[in-house]
């Protein structure tokens, strides 16, 4: 299998002693060896949220999305309204999950890249007394925004109201603290900033915000159901049902691997990365979509020149073994592509990335 170098904001590149884990023995699960693992994973993933001991962690077998709706299926009661803001891709997928399990929803539907407006939201929520909770994206990968998840955490704890984040593509690559934060519930994945693999996903909750089973909340689902993992995970660090064994364990090794490094320098090396890429594009006459101020660490959205088409570069890059991802929704038709230094990446890596990026725009100025 050919070597791509993944400039993806997920799956992306790991490193070697991530894929040596992957060779593991075979492990059944209803064992204390696993237990033992889980038990670390959660710790680590507590520790990365800057959580304290009124949260839980839980690791659900699946993608992000499953992350997503094991939180959002489970935390709200019959009754209870949702504000969601949303300003791009991965919002529309929460709203995607609230509309199929019938929420009574109101939406600030920002157009993509957008900054929220935390004084919207307070007014949203102090027209409605039944909004319980307020969902939002950290970092809204299909832009690279970071949405203010801190001044709406502000205005939603100052209502006495929930706030459920969507950390998929934040975990690993910003400064996300739960406390300072106000985040009730957040969900995140291994396979993007944290550098691990694809296959599962975890939710991290306040205990205290997570109603509790029974006849005013019955269960909406069996596999995604956070209550049962919640229970699974704080009576024995077991799941409800057989989990990807694999990915849990690749999942401990990601999680060490940034412990040794460290998530203040980890935030650090992608924040070196992405000045490194934004200044070569900025030195190439392109065009990136977002000021600095409100870009995440880990991906750049940038215009193509005109007359580059926005196929024909993905799979000239791709020949040329790196891999960027289309730009989504409004911006595919604008030749916007995204560049991501998530996962397994150096700045030689994003200079190296510059100069082939250079020698494929030139060339394809050139035979156009
Ligand atoms: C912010 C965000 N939320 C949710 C998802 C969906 O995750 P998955 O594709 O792993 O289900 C993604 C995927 O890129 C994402 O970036």
């Amino acid at each position: 299998m050919e070597k791509k170098m993944l400039f993806t904001p997920g799956p992306v590149m790991t490193s070697r002693r991530l894929k040596s884990v992957l060779a593991h023995p075979d492990m059944p699960h209803r064992q204390p060896a696993f237990e033992q693992i889980v038990r670390r994973i959660r710790a680590n993933l507590l520790t990365l949220f800057r959580a304290d001991a009124g949260y839980v962690a839980v690791v659900v077998s699946g993608s992000g999305t499953a992350a997503n709706e094991t939180a959002l299926s489970s935390i709200v009661r019959p009754g209870e309204g949702v504000l969601l803001v949303k300003n791009g891709e991965f919002g529309n997928r929460l709203e995607d999950i609230l509309a199929c399990y019938g929420y009574e929803r109101r939406t600030i539907d920002l157009p993509w890249g957008t900054m929220p407006d935390p004084a919207a939201v307070a007014a949203a929520l102090a027209a409605n007394p039944r909004l319980a909770w307020v969902c939002m994206v950290y970092h809204e990968t299909s832009t690279g925004m970071i949405n203010p998840v801190r001044a709406v955490g502000e205005v939603v704890r100052s209502h006495g109201r929930k706030l459920f984040i969507d950390c998929v593509s934040a975990v690993g690559g910003q400064d996300i603290d739960v406390l300072r934060d106000h985040i009730d519930v957040c969900s995140g994945v291994p396979n993007k900033a944290l550098a691990g693999t694809t296959g599962c996903s975890f939710v991290v909750a306040r205990r205290a915000s997570v109603p509790a089973l029974g006849p005013d909340l019955p269960r909406r689902n069996v596999y995604l159901n956070l209550q049962k993992h919640i229970e699974w995970a704080e009576k024995t660090n077991q799941t409800p049902n057989t989990p990807a064994v694999t990915m849990f364990i690749a999942l401990d090794a990601a999680l060490e691997e940034l412990m040794e490094e460290g998530l203040d320098a980890r935030i650090r090396r992608y924040q070196e990365c992405a000045a490194i890429l934004r200044a070569g594009v900025r030195a190439l006459g392109l065009r990136v979509l977002l000021p600095d101020a409100q870009a995440s660490n880990t991906v750049t959205s940038v215009f193509l020149p005109a007359g580059v088409m926005l196929k024909d570069f993905i799979t000239e890059l791709d020949r040329r073994a790196y891999v960027v991802y289309a730009g989504k929704g409004p911006f595919y038709d604008q030749n916007m592509f995204q560049i991501a230094n998530m996962g397994w990446i150096r700045p030689a890596d994003c200079r190296a990335f510059l100069k082939v990026l250079t020698r494929t725009l030139a060339d394809m100025q050139k035979h156009g």
